[in-house]
């Protein structure tokens, strides 16, 4: 038996709920950031098995000490069984746009540690392109007037038009967890995911970018008929 879930945090809670599942007693579980990683960490919670979970940002340590879930240190850990997390956009092949809520570095260095990456959104998430989405860039705050105009440039050579605009929160600079700064880009349909990350990994002063490709292992993704579907690369 199935129901409407016409509301999208509805659907991010069944992707969330679906994804805790998959991890198992005695794992160490990367924490993603966001509003659906935060249902995946209330439902890990509500499981009651033993786990350590690594968190990707300060808001969802927060919510996981709240949960009484126990943490450790990305460094303190030799593995990461299993990463659940949210997205932005989720392309062709699980290519995916990542760090709307400012964290992509340290999800990204979370998930490069980890034997499987799940990751969890709600239906409007997955797209036939990636691009509708503003990309994120995570810059270094020291010049990073000079880094926008070199990321003008390698956007001009994969037929971008849009300047990277500064992320501001009340008025200010945004600064992530690891204080830097982020660009957010208008791409519109990113023809060569592959091409535009590398171009943006070159510029000095990028620190890291929102781009995810060839990292996710399966995407669950809840749908407004109140079922899961499983998406694999
Ligand atoms: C955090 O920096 C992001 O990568 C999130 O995972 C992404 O923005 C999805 O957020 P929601 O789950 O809140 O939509």
């Amino acid at each position: 038996m199935t129901s409407i879930v016409t509301d999208i945090d509805g659907q991010k809670r069944l992707a969330g709920e679906a994804a805790a599942l998959l991890v198992e007693p005695g794992q160490v579980v990367g924490l993603g950031t966001g509003s659906t990683a935060a249902h995946f960490v209330r439902a890990l919670a509500a499981r009651g098995i033993a786990v350590k979970g690594v968190p990707t940002s300060e808001a969802t340590a927060a919510l996981a000490r709240e949960l009484d879930i126990p943490l450790v240190g990305v460094d303190d850990v030799t593995r990461i069984d299993i990463t659940v997390d949210g997205a932005d956009e989720i392309g062709p092949e699980l290519a995916l746009i990542k760090g709307g809520g400012g964290a992509l570095l340290r999800e990204k260095l979370v998930w490069e540690l980890s034997r499987r990456c799940v990751v969890i959104a709600d239906a409007a998430k997955a797209l036939p392109v990636l691009g509708a989405f503003p990309l994120p860039v995570e810059v270094v705050a020291f010049g990073h007037k000079g880094t926008s105009r070199r990321i003008c440039d390698v956007l001009a050579d994969c037929d971008i038009a849009m300047p990277p605009r500064l992320r501001k929160r009340d008025g200010e600079p945004f600064r992530t967890d690891s204080g830097n700064l982020i660009y957010d880009i208008d791409c519109g349909e990113i023809a060569d995911p592959s091409a535009l990350a590398d171009a943006l990994k070159g510029v000095t002063g990028v620190v890291e970018h929102g781009l995810f490709l060839g990292l996710a292992d399966i995407a669950l993704v809840g749908g407004a008929d109140g079922r899961v579907t499983e998406i694999l690369p």
